[in-house]
């Protein structure tokens, strides 16, 4: 059985992430999406609309996702692939040769973003949308 990894913040899920997690599935048979923790996205800096377990419920009810794991520092990769038997590895081709280092374990895998669409852009349009209400 082959096993694909990716990770994400997959907040305000769109178009864009059922795109990569088609396609990181076709790549193999078993799909593990590590999300990063609410306290990781604020090591990060970000803040998430939705709450971790929110989130981890959505991607649990995608049918390309077999499993969820947690996501809490940077340096987990390495660790995440050993443990899970990971043939395939697999980000955005924002990330591009970021996590060359874990083709010492694994196929490391970039896939092109889907074009126009993004949490930010989301994340934009809504807080537009507060502001006209304010008014
Ligand atoms: N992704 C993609 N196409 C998009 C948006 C995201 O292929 N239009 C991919 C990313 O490259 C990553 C995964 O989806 O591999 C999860 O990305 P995430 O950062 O959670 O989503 P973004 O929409 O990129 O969020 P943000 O705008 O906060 O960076």
């Amino acid at each position: 059985m082959k096993k694909v990894l990716t990770y994400g913040t997959f907040d305000l899920l769109h178009y864009g992430h059922l795109n990569i997690l088609k396609k990181c599935k076709q790549l193999g048979d078993y799909l593990v999406v590590a999300l990063s923790s609410d306290e990781f996205n604020e090591i990060k800096g970000k803040k998430s609309v939705m709450s971790f377990e929110e989130r981890k419920e959505i991607l649990e009810n995608i049918k390309y996702v077999d499993e969820v794991i947690r996501e809490d520092h940077w340096d987990q990769k390495i660790d995440d692939v050993k443990k899970h038997d990971i043939d395939i590895f697999v980000m955005g081709d924002d990330w591009k040769g970021k996590f060359d280092f874990l083709k010492d374990y694994c196929e490391v895998i970039y896939l092109p973003r889907t074009k126009s669409i993004s949490t930010t852009l989301l994340k934009q349009i809504i807080n537009k949308d507060e502001e006209k209400i304010k008014l």
